[in-house]
């Protein structure tokens, strides 16, 4: 047996510590509490740290609640709030946050802080095993500042967390690869024995490789959204349905059918902050990332598509009321950082419209504090009474099955931007209104538009080689 396989098969019950109760952390330390180690998280935030010892998850991710009180109950997670005295354990998971800061850095502040405040209290053959985002060489500046505070025997091991909001517990649970890197290979040996019994697919390297790998995955991963947006403008113009292409593309598994959804864009914590910080990089380093910057441009115009839309069929939007569908920049989760349905709510209201926004999940505090002048409002039918216009911009299920007849009969015009192509068109031209959506054609009897010539663009068809001109959607 390999030395490394004997690290794994030693390893049953870890004392680990998580440092930070985001996302990440309080998924990763009630995860490792139910698969039976020791865990103590920790937090500055007094607050966060009253509730998740009362059993209640500071964000919303289905099932967390759950999880994290069974661990509770089981007396093998505790949660303590600043610094401890002395932490007993083995592994250290930094889980803190990386905000992105001025031209796209990362701002690297609380991994400072948490490595500056932990490494004189942690015992000496521990491992600190990196799962924030951090740019690439920031674990070797880890070791360094270890050494510096007088822990010169600290193992740093790079391990980037994958999982998506929403469905973070399964992601951890279920993962499709663990990433190990470090150049201590003993201790990646110690870290890969965590997670042996989720019997995935392990890629053991070097500290910057697995840091690189995380961004590059982001990075794909934003690119195919943007790829995808940019097929759904040339379907609009030569008549063809980006949905239709997308599945017919997404059979092909060299391309899979993942992340091929066209739509208002891309958002969340994760994306927009990771490819600015890996555009950021790669240009201090001297690198040219072209591709990137395109993907982020392409990303910026989707929001601007969908505001021309709505333009285009109410011919302008100073004076209109309208009301976005979706604050959340995504499904099942209550994050609005970065979302894509508030930054085209923003737009609509600097462009003089009168807009209100509702969502299932995320409540008023949180969207005044990033957009201090959008309201959020509580009931669906109360909302769209006299709006001129709904568009649908987080596709939560209950914004998926409409009442339609509903709307109709409250809304001063009818008409319905669908900025995630989730509706089935027929049904929606079928209750009476006129429907906008991404990269999808014009249905003949599609009722017209306020805006005069909404239907009649002009195409060169010579140019395109396309039969008949299409009307813009
Ligand atoms: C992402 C990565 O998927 C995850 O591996 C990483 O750890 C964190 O960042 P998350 O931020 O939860 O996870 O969002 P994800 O589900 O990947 O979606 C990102 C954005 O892309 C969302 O705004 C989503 O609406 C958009 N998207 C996704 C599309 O517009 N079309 C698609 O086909 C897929």
């Amino acid at each position: 047996m390999e030395a490394g396989m004997d690290e794994r098969a030693k390893t049953v019950v870890a004392d680990i510590a998580v440092v930070g109760c985001g996302h990440v952390g309080l998924v990763v330390a009630s995860c490792f509490a139910t698969l039976g180690h020791r865990v103590t998280a920790i937090d500055v935030d007094a607050a966060r740290v009253a509730s998740i010892r009362s059993g209640v998850s500071p964000i919303y991710e289905p099932g967390l609640d759950a999880l994290l009180r069974q661990a509770l109950d089981s007396g093998r997670l505790e949660v303590v709030e600043g610094t401890p005295d002395a932490l007993r354990a083995e592994f250290v998971f930094l889980a803190v946050g990386t905000p992105p800061s001025t031209g796209g850095a990362s701002d690297l502040r609380a991994v400072r802080d948490a490595v500056t405040a932990l490494a004189p209290v942690l015992r000496p053959d521990a491992v600190i095993v990196n799962k924030s985002t951090v740019p690439i060489g920031t674990g070797d500046l880890v070791a360094q500042m270890a050494k510096h505070f007088g822990a010169p025997g600290l193992a740093v091991v790079s391990n980037p967390e994958f999982l998506q909001e929403g469905t973070a517990i399964d992601n951890f649970m279920r993962p499709d690869r663990v990433v190990l890197g470090s150049s201590d290979a003993r201790a990646r040996e110690r870290v890969a024995a965590l997670f042996e019994p989720l019997g995935a697919p392990m890629v053991l390297t070097d500290l910057r490789t697995a840091e690189m790998i995380k961004y590059a995955s982001n990075a794909f991963l934003a690119t195919k959204v943007s790829f995808v947006n940019e097929m759904s403008s040339i379907c609009e113009v030569v008549g063809a349905d980006i949905a239709e292409v997308a599945r017919g593309m997404g059979f092909d598994e060299r391309i899979g059918r993942q992340y091929l959804r066209a739509g208002i864009g891309w958002g969340g914590s994760c994306f927009p902050k990771d490819v600015a910080a890996l555009e950021h990089t790669a240009s201090t380093f001297g690198a040219h990332p072209q591709l990137l910057r395109h993907v982020i441009e392409i990303n910026r115009e989707q929001r601007r598509r969908v505001l021309g839309k709505v333009r285009e069929a109410l011919g302008t939007l100073e004076g209109r009321r309208i009301l976005v569908l979706g604050a959340a920049f995504k499904p099942h989760t209550d994050d609005i950082r970065e979302s894509p349905a508030l930054e085209v709510a923003d737009l609509m209201q600097l462009a003089g419209a009168e807009v209100l926004v509702h969502d299932p999940h995320v409540r008023q505090e949180a969207v005044s504090a990033a957009f201090p002048s959008l309201a959020l409002a509580d009931d669906l039918l109360t909302a769209a009474a006299g709006a001129d216009a709904l568009v649908l911009a987080t596709e939560w299920p209950e914004f998926v099955d409409l009442p339609l007849d509903d709307l109709a009969a409250v809304m001063r015009r009818r008409l319905i931007v669908d900025g995630r192509n989730v509706l089935d068109p027929a049904t929606v031209r079928g209750a009476g209104f006129a429907y906008r959506c991404i990269g999808r054609p014009a249905l003949e009897g599609d009722p017209p538009s306020t805006a005069p010539n909404w239907r009649d663009a002009e195409v060169d068809t010579d140019t395109l080689g396309v039969g008949t001109p299409v009307g813009r959607r």
